[in-house]
């Protein structure tokens, strides 16, 4: 039996920070263990140019907390008037790392997505050019497809044509929740990646809907049943480059997830690495966990791994962590997996 395990920090490819006070509460919880971060756009109003991008990394960078290394990887949203120019100029500097773009309406704050595709041909097609990648939020809108569908059914009627017309856009596919869209991933080349949240890989659609609804685990792309679940754990433990850790940790105050019209949103910033360290010893892939945090994405966003470890051990006794994060916004419940967490880290 393992007790320890030492790994490369770790990245998150995909996180909400928000704003303000909120930034300020969430922030400490990533930095602990993360070394960088891929940070969504969608702010109120989004990150839309590299202007507003330079704007929001200083403001996270002064919510650090003092001696932290942490760096924030900025993305823009796209929306059907960005400038190409200013993309490719915001991803020249370094200061922009990926693009992301919401279908108009499809989650938290992307009513100012992309609703018709033609009109951000030309900043897709410079996209490819530079090699900058795009991160989707892959379900479709369409109010007749049914909320379990749309990210199988986006796959098919966006995401395929879409690299058909742009093959040499690189694309990540974010939070995938179906073995449709590990199929989907698997099918692409080095172009093709798909991140996968810790939540996807713990809960199915019953922990959210049986015994009562429970507000903290709804999510979009909301979990699925559980031959996706099982999907998900295979391909992110399986050690395959595609799959990369995105938490998508996207907190709300509880005011606004335990409410009539709730939010989506799990926030697993703060128990993240020990809740991957519990799955993937469960799968009996301790030695893919590595590739999943800390290699794999470097590799596609072709940048230097991190220099830095974080050791996890198992103890006898479960860990606690705290069932709230108290922050300036509110109150913000810590994702609860609902079985004890042996795992901590401890550097
Ligand atoms: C995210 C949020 O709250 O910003 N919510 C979510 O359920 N994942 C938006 C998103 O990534 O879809
Ligand atoms: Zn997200």
């Amino acid at each position: 039996m393992t007790h320890s395990l030492t790994l490369r920090r770790p990245d998150d490819w995909h996180l909400h920070l928000r704003d303000g006070a909120m930034l300020k509460g969430v922030l400490p919880e990533t930095a602990r263990h993360f070394a960088r971060a891929l940070i969504m756009p969608n702010l109120v109003p989004p990150v839309v140019t590299g202007a507003q991008a330079q704007a929001y990394r200083d403001r996270i960078m002064a919510a650090l907390p003092t001696g932290s290394a942490f760096q924030p990887l900025m993305t823009l949203y796209l929306t059907e008037a960005t400038d190409p120019a200013d993309v490719a100029a915001a991803a020249a500097s370094g200061l922009v790392k990926a693009v992301k773009l919401y279908p108009a309406g499809a989650t938290t704050n992307s009513h100012s997505g992309v609703a018709d595709f033609s009109k951000v041909q030309a900043v897709l097609e410079k996209m490819a050019e530079i090699g900058l990648p795009l991160c989707l939020h892959g379900e479709v809108t369409d109010p007749s497809v049914d909320i379990f569908d749309r990210e199988a059914v986006f796959i098919d009627t966006i995401l395929d044509p879409l690299r058909r017309r742009i093959p040499s856009l690189r694309v990540v596919m974010e939070h995938i929740t179906t073995e449709e869209g590990v199929a989907y991933a698997r099918s692409g080349g080095d172009n093709l990646a798909a991140t996968i949240t810790t939540h996807h890989l713990i809960i199915n659609r019953n922990h959210i809907l049986a015994g009562g609804i429970k507000p903290h685990y709804y999510c979009l792309p909301v979990a699925k049943r559980e031959k996706h679940r099982l999907a998900l754990r295979a391909a992110a433990t399986s050690g395959e480059a595609r799959f990369l850790l995105g938490t998508d940790s996207a907190p709300h105050v509880d005011a606004l997830k335990e409410h009539a019209c709730g939010c989506a949103g799990c926030f697993t910033a703060t128990n993240t690495m020990p809740l991957l360290a519990h799955v993937f010893e469960e799968e009996a892939a301790l030695h893919n966990l590595e590739s999943f945090a800390a290699l794999n994405g470097p590799a596609f966003y072709r940048l230097p791994v991190n220099e830095g470890h974080i050791t996890l051990v198992k103890h006898e006794q479960p860990q606690s962590f705290p069932e709230k994060i108290l922050t300036e916004a509110g109150p913000v419940t810590v994702f609860n997996p609902g079985f004890p967490v042996h795992w901590h880290v401890e550097a």
